[in-house]
C-alpha cells in the first residue's frame, strides 16, 4: 500500500447488503454536500438532525445550511453529550421530538455525532413508525471507522451496555474527515485504537502501513481518509458476510472482552474511554495469545509499542487509581461473556492480522494472566 500524495475526491465504499445495501462516502468537507446526497436518494423527504450539544455547537450550522440549500426542511434535535444519553429517557424525548417535527415514513433521520448519537438516533429510527430511514454522519474517529457502519443500534440498560437495540442499517453514511479536526485529541486517540484493530484482526499490511503513517493520520492529511476508507472497507466486508454476528463479525470484538472488564472496573468514567480500554484489551489479547503458545514471534511487543507511541494506554498501571483484583475482573468478564460449560469465548490471535474466535478458553488461565498483569 502506498501513501496517497494529495487529497483525493471522496472515496465511496459500498456496503453490499442487497436490498439493505448503502454507500459509505469518505472525504474532507463532505458535510457541505449532505443535502445534495440526501435529496438524490430521497427526493422530497424532510429530515430531523439528531445531534449532541458539543457537536451542535461546532457543526450543526453547516449541516442545516447544506440541507436548506437542497430544499430539505430539517428539524434539529439536540441531546446532552455523553454515554448517559443512550437511555430510555433520552430515547423517549428523541421519539417525541421526531413526532412533533412530523417526520413521516418517507422522511429521514440524520444522526450527526459520535457513536452515542449514532446508536441512539439509529435505534429511534428503527422503532419510530415501525422504521424510518437513517443517514449516519459520524463525527468521531470511532464512529467513522466503526459504529456508523453495520447497522447495530442500541441504548443501555441498568444491567449493561447496549442491551436494548436493533439491527437497522443506514441508507447512507457520510464521513467528513474534516469534522475530526475539532475532536479532542484524547477522543481521536481512543478512536485510533479501533482503527488499528482492523489491521490487527485481519490485515497485517494495513497495520504495517499505520506503523509508518500514523502521524499523518493524526495530522489530518490524505492518509487519514485512506485509513478510514480501509477500515470501512474491512468492516463493510465483514458485515456483508455476517450481518447478524453469527460468526466472523465477532472478530470485531478483538480486545473488547478484556477491554469491557477494564472499562467497568474504571466505572465507565472518563478515567478510561472505550477506545483506551480497547487498546489495553488488544495488548492483553496479544499477550495472552502468546502465553497460550499461539505465536512464536514478538507481535505482542510490536503491538504494545505502536499503541503506546500513539499515546494509548497499554498497561493496567496506565489507568489512574484503578482499584481491582483478578477475581473482580473475572466476574466482569463472566458477566460480559456467557460462560459455556466452564469455558470462555475470546478473540485470540496467531499473529498480527490473524485473529480467530476461540470458544474453549480456560477461565483459570485468564485469571492467572490477569493476576500477573496486575502485580
Ligand atoms: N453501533 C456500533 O456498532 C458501535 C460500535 C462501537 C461503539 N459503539 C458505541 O459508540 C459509543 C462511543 O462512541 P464515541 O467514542 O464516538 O463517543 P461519543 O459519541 O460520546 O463522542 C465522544 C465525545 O466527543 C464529542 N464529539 C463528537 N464529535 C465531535 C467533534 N467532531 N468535535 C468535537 N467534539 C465531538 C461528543 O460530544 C462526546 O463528548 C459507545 O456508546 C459505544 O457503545 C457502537
Ligand atoms: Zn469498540
Amino acid at each position: 500500500m502506498t501513501v496517497p500524495l494529495r487529497f483525493a475526491e471522496a472515496t465511496t465504499v459500498p456496503a453490499a447488503l442487497g436490498a439493505r445495501g448503502y454507500d459509505i462516502v469518505i472525504g474532507r468537507g463532505l458535510l457541505a454536500e449532505l443535502g445534495k446526497r440526501i435529496a438524490a436518494l430521497k427526493p422530497g423527504a424532510c429530515a430531523a438532525i439528531v445531534t449532541d450539544e458539543a457537536v451542535a455547537a461546532r457543526h450543526l450550522n453547516t449541516a442545516e445550511t447544506a440541507l436548506v440549500a437542497a430544499g430539505i426542511r430539517a428539524a434539529p434535535i439536540i441531546v446532552p453529550a455523553g454515554e448517559s444519553s443512550k437511555s430510555w429517557r433520552v430515547l423517549e424525548q428523541v421519539c417525541d421530538r421526531l413526532l412533533e417535527a412530523r417526520i413521516e415514513r418517507n422522511d429521514v433521520v440524520i444522526a450527526l455525532g459520535g457513536g452515542v448519537v449514532g446508536d441512539l438516533a439509529g435505534f429511534a429510527a428503527a422503532i419510530l413508525r415501525r422504521g424510518l430511514d437513517v443517514v449516519q454522519v459520524p463525527t468521531t474517529l470511532l464512529a467513522q471507522v466503526d459504529s456508523s457502519v453495520g447497522g447495530k443500534t442500541a441504548i443501555n440498560s441498568n444491567r449493561g451496555k447496549n442491551l436494548i437495540g436493533a439491527f437497522h442499517q443506514p441508507i447512507l453514511v457520510v464521513a467528513d474527515t474534516a469534522l475530526l479536526d475539532t475532536l479532542p485529541a484524547r477522543e481521536f486517540r481512543a478512536g485510533y485504537a479501533e482503527l488499528a484493530k482492523f489491521g490487527l484482526l485481519g490485515d497485517a499490511g494495513f497495520f504495517a502501513w499505520l506503523e509508518a503513517n500514523w502521524q499523518d493520520v493524526f495530522a489530518g492529511s490524505a492518509a487519514r481518509e485512506h485509513a478510514i476508507a480501509v477500515a470501512c472497507r474491512g468492516k463493510a466486508g465483514i458485515v456483508a458476510r455476517d450481518e447478524r454476528e453469527t460468526g466472523e463479525r465477532a472478530l470485531l470484538n478483538l480486545g473488547h472482552t478484556f477491554g469491557h472488564a477494564f472499562e467497568a472496573a474504571a466505572g465507565f468514567s472518563d478515567r478510561l474511554l472505550h477506545g483506551e480500554a480497547v487498546a489495553l484489551g488488544i495488548v492483553c489479547a496479544f499477550e495472552f495469545s502468546t502465553r497460550l503458545g499461539l505465536m512464536s514471534t514478538n507481535d505482542a511487543g510490536r503491538v504494545a509499542h505502536h499503541l503506546a507511541a500513539a499515546g494509548l494506554p497499554t498497561r493496567l498501571s496506565d489507568i489512574p487509581a484503578l482499584r481491582t483484583d483478578a477475581d473482580a475482573l473475572m466476574n466482569l468478564i463472566a458477566q460480559d461473556k456467557k460462560v459455556q460449560r466452564g469455558k470462555l469465548t475470546f478473540i485470540l490471535v496467531r499473529g498480527i492480522g490473524q485473529a480467530f474466535v476461540a470458544r474453549d478458553v480456560d477461565p483459570a488461565q485468564v485469571r492467572a494472566f490477569l493476576a500477573e498483569k496486575l502485580s
